[in-house]
């Protein structure tokens, strides 16, 4: 019979990068917990309605990545394909501005986007998001900032690198793009289909066009940073100088205009060396204007979304990540086998790892199993060894064996596992 495998960019998480997840997530936890973030969870399938009018009908993403279908009851719903606009949903839906100015929300979880699957993108993956509603004040965009190389820092990244850009407001973005229409009309028949398409629909996603052809004319092409209005230029700079002061170091690119059509102001993205193309391992920026695009209060918003196998792939490989059994027992025969269960699940009720070989094979076979377990210790013991109640201890490390009498076997195992 043929196997039935998993999707394309579909992915199983193995037990080995399953621990490394969470042992991210408990920092991510952690460090957002001590910036005031608090956890929330929403639906990972929402109205296809609430992903066009929030990321934008004309981006890559609503275009050409949505896994989209119709319900029985022929609802157009879609698998979310980033958090942001789940979470404005969720906070508009939820009345969270009410109850106090700044609202500090983190999720995650998997996101799904059709696109083609290579190293480090696939078509389901997970992020770990985070949103600060209330605040427009720099300050606020340079917490956000410096939450992030924090916590990619203490997760296990280097080589790091933080750019910046400012998008701009309604004020001032339109005289930028109508430069960019201008600018781009001048090579049009020079340009992609796509990017022929973008001039009139959505003149600022040329510059996310991957086509060699374009990326040689569109590095010519204005910068938004010559066309901020003074309220973006002073707010840029602001936080500029926040970052300097908090040794945050960052590279301005003017080019960047992230993937999605929300933001204005800030945005940011940290690319790391060791990820091939795919080496944007996290993105985000202010989306002033999209809590009320979306039927909420006049709220502004600024936020982030962490690619978290990238930032799993981007860890060094490191052995202490291996599982670990705290003691395997080599029970020899059927009342050592016998004796081996009750205390193998007492050891586990306790909070600690056991293990035993129930198929009671010969010592060298369940030695070796121990060592596969990766079993800090062994305690073996037969028939024999019950009738003289005195078991052996081994130390898989050291080798070393000791006796341990059978009374208060328990008590004396634990001892010896928590002084290791
Ligand atoms: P994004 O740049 O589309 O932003 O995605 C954020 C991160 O998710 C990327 O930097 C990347 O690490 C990861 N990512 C994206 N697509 C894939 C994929 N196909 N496979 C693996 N990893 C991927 C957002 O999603 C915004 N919602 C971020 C944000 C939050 N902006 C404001 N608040």
């Amino acid at each position: 019979m043929d196997k039935i495998t998993a999707i394309r960019g579909f992915k199983d998480i193995l037990p080995e990068d399953a621990r490394r997840f969470w042992e991210v997530e408990f920092i991510a936890r952690r460090v957002f917990n001590s910036f005031g973030f608090r956890e929330i969870r929403t639906p990972i399938m929402e109205k296809t309605e609430l992903f066009k009018r929030s990321i934008g009908e004309t981006t890559d993403i609503v275009e050409k990545e949505m896994y989209t279908f119709a319900d029985r009851d022929s609802e157009f719903l879609t698998l979310r394909p980033e958090a942001t606009a789940s979470v404005i949903r969720a906070y508009i839906e939820h009345n969270m501005s009410a109850d106090q100015q700044i609202t500090k929300l983190f999720t995650i979880g998997p996101m799904f986007r059709r696109e083609r699957p290579q190293k480090g993108r696939f078509r389901q993956f997970n992020q770990i998001d985070v949103e600060l509603f209330g605040e427009d004040r720099p300050q606020s965009d340079a917490e956000i900032i410096f939450m992030l190389m924090h916590f990619l820092t203490i997760s296990g990244l280097n080589n790091l690198e933080l750019e910046i850009n400012s998008l701009g407001c309604p004020a001032c973005r339109p005289s930028f793009s109508q430069a960019v229409i201008k600018f781009l009309k001048g090579s049009e028949e020079k340009l992609c289909p796509d990017c022929r398409r973008r001039i009139n629909a959505n003149p600022l996603r040329v510059f996310d066009c991957k086509v060699e052809a374009c990326g040689a004319i569109i590095a010519n092409a204005p910068r938004i940073l010559d066309f901020l209005c003074s309220d973006c230029e002073n707010h840029f700079s602001q936080v500029q100088s926040l970052l300097n002061d908090l040794n945050t170091s960052f590279n301005i690119n003017s080019r960047m205009v992230r993937g999605l059509d929300y933001y204005t102001k800030t945005a940011f993205e940290v690319k790391t060396n060791a990820l091939g193309a795919q080496n944007a391992v996290a993105g985000g920026g202010r989306y002033n204007g999209l809590v009320s695009d979306l039927g909420g209060p006049e709220v502004p918003g600024i936020g982030f979304a962490v690619g978290f196998e990238r930032l799993i792939a981007c860890l060094p490989e490191e052995g202490s990540n291996k599982f670990k059994t705290d003691l395997f027992i080599a029970a020899l025969g059927a009342k050592a086998q016998k004796m081996a269960f009750g205390l193998t699940n007492e050891l586990r009720r306790e909070g600690f790892s056991a293990e035993m070989d129930y198929a009671d094979t010969s010592l060298k076979a369940q030695l070796k199993k121990a060592d596969k377990l990766n079993s800090s210790f062994t305690l073996i013991f037969g028939d024999k060894e019950i009738d003289e109640k005195q078991v052996l201890l081994r130390n898989m490390q050291t080798k070393d064996q000791q006796t341990v009498p059978l009374d208060g076997i328990l008590e004396a195992i634990i001892k010896i596992i928590k002084e290791r």
